[in-house]
C-alpha cells in the first residue's frame, strides 16, 4: 500500500509486471500500449463525450465491445497494481501503465498527469464504434482520428505503434506481428512498410491481410489493410517517409501525439487538476478493486450454486 498520488511508486511497480516470459513474446508492454489507446480512442471532440476519463471498459458495453477483444488481458494483470494501489483510479493507471510500456520498451518518454476519474456507473459509455476498423482505407482513418482532433501528420505518428506486439486471429480475426522485434519500440514499422513487397492472403477465418516473408530472422510479417491505407494516401505517405528516414523525428512526433491521446476528454486548471470529472464531481475518485470471483447473483442463485426458483423464472421471462 502507497500513499495516494505517489505515482513513482505505481510506475515501479507496472515496470517489474512488464516482463511476462509465457505471454505471447515475453512481455505484456504491447497490450498495454493497446489498452491505454483504447481506454482514450473513444473520444468525440464535437460532443465532448468519451476520452481518457472513466475507464468505460470495466463495463460490459465497452469491455465486451469487439473492438476491445483480448484487452482483457491487460485488465487482468493491472488488477495486482490495483490491488497494491487501491487509491489509484482505473483510468489513471490504465494511461500511465501505456506510457511506462513505451518507454521500458525503448521508446521515447512521453509526459503523463494524473487525476483521471472513474465512473460511478455505466451511464455515460460512449457507443460503440468510434475506434478505428482495420478492414478500411484513408478515408476511414481521417473520419475516426479527426474526430478525436488528429490531423495527418498525428494519424500516420500514432500507427508507429505498430512496431510493438502482434495480432491474435482470436481476437480481432488477424494474425502474426509487424515487426521482427515487438517488444521494441522503434520506427522499423515505417521501413518496413516502404521496403518490402507486401502481398494480400486469406486466413482461415476469410480475413485477408498483407504479408511479408522475411528469410533473415526466417519470419512472416504482416500488415494490416488500414496500414497499408498510408502508403496509398499520398499525404500519409510523406510522413511514413519522413518517419522512415528519420527516428528521431518520430520518437519526438510520437511522444506529443501519444500524450495529446491521453488526455482527451481531459479539462484541466492552472495547476493541473482535472476539472470535468463526469459522473462525480469534485475529487479524485477511484472505483473499488474488481471482486477477484465472479459475482453470484443471490436473486437467481439458490444456496447450492443452482439456480433458485425465482431465478429460474426471471431467466425464462428473459426469453
Ligand atoms: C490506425 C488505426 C488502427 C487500427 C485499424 C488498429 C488495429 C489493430 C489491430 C486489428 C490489432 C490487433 C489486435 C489483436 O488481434 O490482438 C492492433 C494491435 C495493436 N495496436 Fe493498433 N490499430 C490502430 C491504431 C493504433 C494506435 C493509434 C495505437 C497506439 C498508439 C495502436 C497500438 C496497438 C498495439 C500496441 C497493438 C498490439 C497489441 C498486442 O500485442 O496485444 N494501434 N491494432
Amino acid at each position: 500500500m502507497s500513499s495516494q498520488g505517489n505515482f513513482d511508486v505505481v510506475r515501479k511497480d507496472i515496470v517489474k509486471l512488464l516482463k511476462q516470459p509465457g505471454y505471447d513474446d515475453g512481455s505484456i508492454g504491447p497490450v498495454l500500449v493497446r489498452l491505454a489507446w483504447h481506454s482514450s480512442g473513444t473520444y468525440d471532440a464535437e460532443t465532448d463525450t468519451g476520452g481518457s476519463n472513466g475507464a468505460g471498459m470495466r463495463y460490459e458495453h465497452e469491455g465486451g465491445d469487439p473492438a476491445n477483444a483480448g484487452l482483457q488481458h491487460a485488465r487482468v494483470f493491472m488488477e495486482s497494481i490495483k490491488t497494491k494501489h487501491p487509491w489509484i483510479t482505473y483510468s489513471d493507471l490504465w494511461t500511465l501503465a501505456g506510457v511506462v510500456a513505451i518507454q521500458e520498451m525503448d521508446g521515447p518518454e512521453i509526459p503523463w498527469q494524473g487525476g483521471r476519474t472513474d465512473f460511478v456507473d455505466d451511464s455515460k459509455l460512449s457507443p460503440r464504434g468510434r475506434l478505428p476498423d482495420a478492414t478500411k482505407g484513408a478515408d476511414h482513418l481521417r473520419w475516426i482520428f479527426n474526430r478525436m482532433g488528429f490531423n495527418d501528420r498525428e494519424i500516420v505518428a500514432l500507427s508507429g505503434a505498430h512496431s510493438l506486439g502482434r495480432c491474435h486471429i482470436d481476437r480481432s480475426g488477424f494474425e502474426g506481428q509487424w515487426v521482427n522485434n515487438p517488444t521494441r519500440f522503434s520506427n522499423q514499422y515505417y521501413r518496413l512498410l516502404l521496403s518490402r513487397q507486401w502481398k494480400t492472403k486469406t486466413l482461415p477465418n476469410g480475413v485477408e491481410q498483407f504479408f511479408h516473408y522475411d528469410e533473415d530472422s526466417e519470419t512472416e510479417l504482416m500488415m494490416l489493410p488500414s496500414d497499408m491505407a498510408l502508403l496509398a494516401d499520398d499525404t500519409f505517405k510523406q510522413y511514413v517517409e519522413l518517419y522512415a528516414k528519420d527516428k528521431d523525428v518520430f520518437f519526438e512526433d510520437f511522444a506529443a501525439v501519444f500524450a495529446k491521446l491521453i488526455e482527451l476528454g481531459i479539462a484541466r486548471d492552472a495547476q493541473g487538476r482535472i476539472t470535468n470529472t463526469d459522473n462525480e464531481k469534485g475529487g479524485y475518485r477511484s472505483a473499488p478493486k474488481k471482486k477477484d470471483a465472479p459475482t453470484v447473483r443471490a436473486d437467481i442463485v439458490g444456496p447450492g450454486g443452482e439456480p433458485s426458483k425465482k431465478g429460474k423464472d426471471k431467466i425464462r421471462a428473459r426469453l
